[in-house]
């Protein structure tokens, strides 16, 4: 209640171009380790037509979404996924940048009959450069990064050294003028266990994932409404970390269920180390993020693999059915999570049934 007086209250106010004017704010998050189905979630609100703008606030092109269209499947890594439904696609100032791997995007989208003048890129965003590449290949090889220089340029920004896209010519055409207006999407990369603050670090990303860090785009926290939290049925997760130790791929049926789900990264083609959903972890999650409308992907691969299993309060629990699953699932959720506001269960790649 009080935060729907605050928006109200604020409706008018400016971003930082004076004559902007922001009506509402949804952001899309990853609940879990990235690779949650966040990119079904946003191309099916995006398509919506409700929105003026997709917007990316954190990381770089260490991420990557599949967006099915028509029939086709688009990949992107860095590009916010609004480009596919001809919506203005933001590039915030709290991601990081690869001018090849930019234009290489750029090219892909063209072919492919997109409009790319509407991607625009903050001055203030930080620029990954060949040195940040080849030191992440060399010195963090140990943490499983995605070798795309992502904590070196990261570093560089913080110890405020590192150079901005504001510094580089390539880009002109692309620079945006830190305006938002009408009904803005935020597009959120990895997830909530490889925050820089919350995830198990070392073992995690250089930015922050939480929805909070959406505001780093330039608007307060106060006008954010509905976030969707995106996770699976069960966990995955690419690149090292002891609370996803290697040898979960030695048992058989975590094995074989990472192969019936498919579970290869979008970006780097790697493995995804699979294990049963970790039911604490996750309302943590959505209780640290304020998650108001939680997705749950992958429901029909579980169903079809028919082995129904779960961790609780560090338990293993064991189910019949699906539906014994999903109602041991709902119910906790329910009563440990109190400002959720809906939970919805997905079994199609494409889209989610009544999220909007
Ligand atoms: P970095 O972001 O490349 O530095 O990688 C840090 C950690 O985050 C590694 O464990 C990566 O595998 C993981 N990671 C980074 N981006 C993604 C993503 O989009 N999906 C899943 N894992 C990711
Ligand atoms: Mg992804």
């Amino acid at each position: 209640m009080l935060s729907r007086i605050l928006r109200n209250n604020i409706r008018r106010f400016s971003t930082l171009n004076s004559s902007s004017l922001i009506t509402n704010v949804d952001v899309c998050f990853g609940c879990s380790w990235g690779d949650e189905g966040k990119g079904k979630i946003v191309a099916q609100l995006a398509k919506s037509k409700k929105y003026d703008f997709v917007c990316r606030w954190a990381g770089g092109n260490n991420a990557g979404h599949t967006v099915y269209l028509d029939g086709n499947k688009y990949k992107t890594h860095l590009i916010p996924s609004g480009v596919f439904y001809g919506i203005n696609s933001i590039i915030g100032p709290g991601c990081v940048i690869n001018i090849n791997s930019f234009f290489e995007e750029i090219d892909y989208l063209k072919k492919n009959g997109f409009n790319t003048d509407l991607i625009k890129i903050s001055p203030k965003t930080h620029v990954i450069e060949e040195s940040h590449i080849t030191e992440d290949k060399a010195d963090y090889g140990h943490q499983g990064t995605t070798s795309r220089g992502i904590a070196p340029c990261y570093r560089d920004k913080y110890g405020r050294i590192g150079k901005r896209v504001e510094y580089f010519d390539e880009f002109r055409d692309y620079l945006w003028d830190g305006n938002l207006n009408g009904n803005i999407l935020c597009e959120g990369a990895q997830g909530m266990w490889l925050d820089i603050d919350h995830g198990n670090y070392p073992y995690v990303t250089s930015s922050t994932t939480l929805p909070y860090g959406s505001c780093s785009l330039g608007f307060p926290p106060q006008l954010i409404n509905k976030i969707f939290g995106a996770c699976k049925i069960y966990d995955t997760r690419v690149g090292t970390d002891p609370d996803f130790p290697e040898y979960l791929m030695d048992d058989d049926e975590l094995l074989n269920l990472a192969i019936k789900g498919n579970e290869y990264g979008v970006s780097t083609g790697r493995f995804r180390k699979t294990n049963w959903l970790n039911v604490d972890k996750l309302i943590m999650a959505i209780n640290v993020s304020g998650t108001t409308d939680l997705v749950i992907s992958k429901v029909d691969i579980l169903e079809e693999y028919g082995v129904f299993k779960l961790y609780y309060k560090n338990q293993l629990q064991i189910f019949s059915n699906i539906d014994n699953m999903k109602t041991f699932i709902e119910e906790k959720i329910k009563n440990n999570c109190l400002m959720l506001n809906r939970m919805l269960f997905s079994g199609d790649p494409e889209t989610v049934e009544n999220l909007i």
